[in-house]
């Protein structure tokens, strides 16, 4: 068997979580590869909404087994804090979940480097979650970093304290007043040793030997990754497809379909180009319709238009397969919508997404008839109205892959799986 990845062709926020427990039950296991508590993914079923940050979202399917792969980074304050949210909700974490020992941990001073470099930075701050992720990725490759299975450890604390005093040291050359909070870390380091510690590789090649059915869960979108995202305003991991091969361990040979989320409009938080953004009623109105808020930070998300020449770069990068559209509904009452087709760059026309985006690019959009009229309560595509068929097939053609599964509202069952 292969390994299929779903993962985000924005700015993250495609709503994966939604569409990652919505195909679930067609897997045996569910793996996070990268990224750690700065994603957020929302799942809605029945009447709970939940947002979870560390753990993949099959967790809500029983007896898929979760596995939170080596190239995640993993806060022990945050993570407990998920288990007892989930655990209220029936959920057996202890038999569900598995962690690698190879993962890496973000401390309290991580947190307080990532706050004082981003102050330091000014007007050109990355707009980061502060949750720590740039420093434990730099100590990762650094080889300084503390990995999840060193908990296991008898001298941890020891170890933990050599990295501590060289953080206190490089946190010597920032002006940042900072108080170091370690009880929540050391609970969390406490609970977490209870739980099941592993070799996360071995687990999932033995599964594909043995026919059973994977899925990789992206966080953050493929504008964001360290390489091909809009550096330097972008996370520290690679958020694409290649990524899940050394965040699992699985040979690129081992990659199987890989589903691209998009939102049918744009979004982005934090600093950084957005090349469709709408500053104006416009980009207010998808902000309140499509309640555009982070969902770990609470921060007003900036919204634009689809941009097709991104989109096309990410279909690129990723090699995807099949396409699959978020958040239609949130266009429902839009008389006119607009999809980015080119940018002119210095009075030249283009199709490739440039290396630094600037102020100078203006986006050539092409202009769709809106359907005016709700679809939240649609499930089968031919169903569709017209106008969002028109739009969902423009798609199609221009990028040369598939729409399968269309989304028409954040609720499990509002979901459009195309045969
Ligand atoms: P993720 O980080 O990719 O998992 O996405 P987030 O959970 O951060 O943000 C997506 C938001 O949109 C969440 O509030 C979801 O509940 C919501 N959502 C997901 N799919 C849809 C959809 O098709 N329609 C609407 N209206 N909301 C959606
Ligand atoms: P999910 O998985 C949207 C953004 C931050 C900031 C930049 C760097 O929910 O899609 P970091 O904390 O990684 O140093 O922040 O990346 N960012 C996200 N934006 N969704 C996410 O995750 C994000 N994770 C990080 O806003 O601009
Ligand atoms: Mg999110």
């Amino acid at each position: 068997m292969k390994t299929d990845v779903l993962l985000g062709l924005q700015w993250g926020d495609e709503g994966k979580g939604k569409v990652v427990d919505v195909i679930t039950p067609a897997y045996d296991i569910v793996a996070r590869f990268q990224g750690g508590p700065n994603a957020g993914h929302s799942l809605e079923f029945d009447d709970i909404e939940i947002v979870l940050h560390t753990i993949p979202s099959g967790i809500f399917r029983k007896n898929i087994t979760n596995i939170i792969g080596n190239g995640v980074v993993i806060d022990p304050a945050i993570i407990v804090q998920e288990f007892e949210k989930i655990k209220k909700l029936g959920v057996d974490v202890n038999r569900q979940l598995l962690i690698s020992k190879k993962a890496h941990l973000i401390l309290p001073t991580h947190r307080i480097i990532d706050a004082a470099s981003e102050a330091a930075k000014g007007k050109t701050k990355i707009g980061s979650t502060l949750k720590g992720i740039g420093p434990t990725y730099m100590d990762k490759t650094g080889r300084n970093g503390l990995r999840a299975g060193e908990i296991l450890e008898p001298d941890f604390t020891e170890r933990y304290e050599l990295l501590k005093q060289k953080h206190i040291e490089y946190l010597k050359q920032f002006s940042f007043n900072y108080t170091i909070y370690e009880a929540d870390f050391f609970a969390g380091v406490e609970a977490l040793r209870t739980y099941k510690f592993v070799d996360s590789e071995f687990v999932i090649n033995k599964a594909l030997a043995d026919n059973k059915k994977v899925l990789a869960e992206g966080a953050q979108g493929t504008l964001l990754d360290i390489d091909f995202g809009t550096y330097p305003y972008v996370t520290s991991s690679n958020t694409v497809c290649a990524g899940v091969c050394t965040g699992l361990g699985i040979a690129p040979s081992k990659i199987g379909e890989v589903f691209g989320i998009f939102k049918a409009y744009c979004t982005r938080v934090g600093s950084g180009p957005f090349p469709t953004e709408l500053n104006d009623s416009m980009g207010e109105k998808l902000r309140t319709t499509g309640h555009e808020f982070g969902a770990t930070t609470g921060r007003p998300r900036r919204t634009g238009w689809l941009d097709l020449v991104a989109l096309k770069y990410s279909v690129m990068i990723n090699g995807v397969t099949q396409l699959i559209m978020t958040k239609a509904d949130v266009l429902d009452s839009f008389e006119n919508i607009k999809i980015a087709v080119k940018y002119e760059v210095n009075g030249v026309e283009t199709e490739d997404f440039p290396s630094e985006l600037n102020s100078t690019i203006k986006p050539v959009y092409r202009d769709f008839k809106g359907w005016n009229t709700s679809i939240s309560n649609i499930s089968t595509y031919s169903r569709l109205p017209s106008e969002l068929k028109a739009y969902i097939e423009f798609i199609e053609k221009e990028i040369g892959v598939p729409v399968k599964i269309v989304s028409v509202g954040p609720n499990r069952n509002e979901t459009i799986i195309r045969q």
